[in-house]
């Protein structure tokens, strides 16, 4: 695995806020100590609503101030600082607030799987499993759980907007940040997203959601020219989009970094304006991803609010463009406006965070019990598992650093792990920029635990014919296996770097009882599996990862967890085969100090065309008839299910009634999927998940399940009226465990 692109840096930060403590300057301290009782304010009235509280304000604000508000102020690497960065909190972004009239700062922390650079600011976060893994669950009480331990954090640490919420779709299986995004369904990723960004905002903190949009891989995303035709666009990524934002009431949305059909998506008026808040009348601000901003009139013309994380456009160069009637006092005002009556809609205003302690016990406990609910039991051949360990004598564990801890996704995702890197020596394992990070949480100690009586001995997996040896004379083999990804890089294959399926494969063939346990951010792919008795698919598993995967092995927990991603069989199958990278001329280095620079004045773009349009993961691989390893919506129990009685009230919204039996002799929890095949005339592809539900069943009972479909889940985009369009004619409803095991099928012909 080698990374195909490179980005910002961010190192160094603190340093410089040292610096600029040296520099403010009188009156900018003076801006920020100065402030009136905002009680006396009329816009602290909360009976007012979000918008009428808004206006207030702005009809009270100086130029200035409203500039303020429009812009960070700077950082390290990226652009120019300002001297009042010294009230910065550590966070990604730091925007002045407004004292005088009770506005507080903006305080911004990226925060997609827990709060990032605790580490860097001396504080502690919780790991929460990567994204994908929370999409895995297909548990929206999960998902609205994963959220609120995020604001609590946030809210602990003095942050009031998070940096989190990736919703771009698994259009590319190598995308470096699938991790960090909800798999490859709109319906699951938006649904899923939406009910984090609830969970998020109910503790008082503003959500985001990004990147917006069709930043679906890292090589060249400064550069890079998306090419997709709107309907396709419509009904794949941005309805992730779509559902995320309506779900979750998100506040913000953040503009992309890569071109959609020729115009930068943070200058793009047909996404940001026609779309975004026209057509889904989003009421929030957009902010631009850090350094995605190319222009002043252009961009704010298009409906860009807020340049991050400096002011190199929407700084003095705005305040020209104001002054010389360029841009429309209105138009200056819309943009204020959408960031107060965020703030005031969210409670930032009226509830400001209090600096405390992390509840460390109560993220342990969440992070383990979401990773028990997204580790994804793959296969499990003569039911290997779960393990008995009344039953084994000597377990092998081998491979992953399973010894000292769990992998987890980097870039600005990247959450820092207590004590530092696991695989380093203490005190040697600060956060860096794209290196893979390492957390404490050691499978080869949980599996002791569970294991009590046997011979439990590790493998570090360098030499497969020495861990082959261990393997063949223990009773079971578990091999960890991991892929780490990051932002700001694609995987160049699907393969397991580090001759890995060599290592599994000799393990499987000394000790046909193997069981792998991934970890890794997406697909992988798998020429060993038929050979291995069992696999789990546990992803960057967080900060109690490995308590959650020996929960699993030793069946302490039933998994219940789906893919929210196909897993293909090989690379050749996925739709673009090959990556598609930067020509010499767009690309763009990290050590390259002039990078940014050249990035803000605009890279020459290169071409990416998504030809498959609608075709987006399992809907490609249905429509080009492709086999694949481990289809979108697979994920086996300890027990089994069994499907009856459908019944299709084809109302709007309609209604999808059905039983789910347990018919096994374990407690477990399914994940019902519901799928609909279209009209021909609708020319899609051959299924769309169009719901959901997730239900908790004891061993012999069943439920009846009810699930609603809105009429848009059934609809196509019609190009022409601009809107969503039901097609006349037989849709096929199909209902069970997986996008390839639907035993339920009924025909509804609608209006
Ligand atoms: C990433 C964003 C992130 C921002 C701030 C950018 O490079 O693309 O996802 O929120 O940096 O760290």
């Amino acid at each position: 695995m080698k990374k195909s692109s490179s980005s910002k840096t961010s190192a160094g930060r603190p340093a410089v806020w040292i610096l600029a403590v040296l520099c403010v300057c009188s009156s900018a301290f003076a801006q920020t100590a100065s402030g009136s009782k905002p009680a006396q304010h009329p816009w602290m009235n909360t009976s007012l609503s979000p918008d009428e509280r808004a206006s207030l304000v702005v009809k009270e604000m100086t130029l200035d101030e409203k500039i303020s508000l429009l812009h960070g102020t700077g950082m390290v690497g990226l652009s120019p600082m300002s001297p009042l960065s010294i009230h910065a909190n550590g966070g990604a972004g730091y925007v002045v607030g407004v004292p005088r009239l009770g506005i507080p700062d903006i305080q911004m922390s990226d925060a997609a799987y827990g709060v990032r650079a605790s580490g860097e600011n001396g504080r502690y976060s919780t790991a929460l499993p990567s994204d994908v893994a929370g999409a895995a669950s297909w548990d929206t009480k999960a998902a609205y759980e994963y959220g609120a331990l995020i604001g609590r954090e946030l809210r602990a640490q003095g942050f009031n907007m998070s940096l989190g919420g990736g919703v771009n779709l698994t259009r590319e299986p190598r995308n470096g940040r699938n991790f960090e995004y909800m798999g490859e369904d709109p319906v699951l990723a938006g649904t899923m997203v939406g009910h984090v960004m609830k969970g998020l905002q109910a503790q008082h903190v503003i959500g985001d959601i990004k990147h917006y949009a069709m930043n679906d891989q890292e090589s060249g995303r400064n550069a890079v020219n998306v090419n997709v035709g709107e309907r396709a666009m419509r009904e794949t990524d941005l309805l992730a989009f779509e559902i995320g934002i309506r779900t979750g009431d998100v506040s913000a949305v953040m503009c992309a970094y890569n071109r959609v059909n020729g115009d930068y998506s943070c200058e793009n008026k047909h996404l940001l304006t026609d779309v975004l808040k026209k057509d889904w009348k989003f009421p929030g601000f957009v902010v631009s991803d850090w350094q995605g901003t190319h222009s002043t009139a252009k961009a704010s013309a298009a409906g860009l609010d807020h340049e991050e994380p400096g002011e190199i456009f929407y700084g003095a160069a705005f305040k020209k463009a104001v002054e010389a009637g360029k841009i429309s006092k209105a138009e200056l005002d819309d943009h204020v406006q959408r960031i107060l009556r965020s703030m005031f809609a969210r409670g930032v205003v009226d509830d400001p965070p209090q600096k405390s302690v992390v509840d460390v016990q109560n993220g342990f406990d969440v992070a383990q019990r979401i990773a028990e609910q997204g580790i994804v039991l793959l296969r499990n051949e003569g039911n290997l598992l779960p393990l008995d360990a009344s039953k084994l004598k000597t377990i092998a564990v081998i491979g992953a650093h399973a010894d000292v801890g769990m992998i987890s996704g980097g870039g600005s995702a990247q959450v820092d792990p207590p004590v530092g890197n696991a695989i380093l020596p203490p005190g040697k394992g600060q956060t860096r920029w794209l290196e893979p990070m390492w957390f404490p949480t050691a499978p080869l100690k949980t599996i002791r635990a569970k294991a009590p009586h046997a011979n439990v001995q590790y493998d570090a997996g360098s030499d497969p014919a020495k861990a082959a040896a261990l393997a063949e004379q223990a009773d079971i083999a578990i091999v960890f296996a991991y892929c780490w990804e990051s932002e700001a890089m694609d995987l160049e294959s699907l393969t397991l770097p580090e001759h890995q399926d060599e290592l599994i494969a000799k393990v499987a063939a000394a000790n046909p009882h193997t069981v792998v346990v991934l970890e890794t951010g997406g697909p992988a792919t798998m020429p060993w599996a038929q050979q291995v008795g069992g696999i789990l698919e546990a992803w960057y598993a967080g900060s109690r990862g490995a308590d959650a995967v020996a929960n699993v092995l030793f069946g302490d927990v039933n998994p219940s967890a789906k893919l929210p991603q196909t897993f293909p069989l090989r690379d050749a199958d996925i739709p673009h085969p090959n990556l598609v990278k930067p020509p010499e001329a767009s690309t763009t280095k990290d050590e390259d100090k002039e990078a940014w620079k050249k990035i803000a004045a605009g890279l020459p773009p290169f071409q990416i065309s998504y030809d498959e349009g609608l075709k987006v993961g399992y809907k490609w691989y249905d429509a080009e008839k492709k086999p694949v390893l481990f289809p979108f919506g697979f994920g086996l129990s300890y027990t089994t299910y069994a499907y009856s009685d459908l019944k299709i009230d084809p109302g709007q919204p309609m209604h999808v009634t059905f039983t789910v039996k347990n018919s096994g002799t374990r407690d477990g929890a399914e994940v019902a999927q519901v799928y609909a095949s279209l009209p021909a005339s609708a020319g899609e592809p051959p299924k769309r998940l169009v719901g959901f539900s997730k239900i908790n069943l004891a061993a012999g009972e069943s439920k009846a399940v009810s699930v609603e479909v809105p009429a848009q889940y059934l609809s196509i985009f019609d190009e022409k009226k601009n809107g969503w369009q039901l097609v006349p004619g037989d849709y096929t409803i199909m209902v069970g465990g997986s996008s390839l095991d639907l035993p339920l099928h009924q025909s509804a012909t609608l209006p």
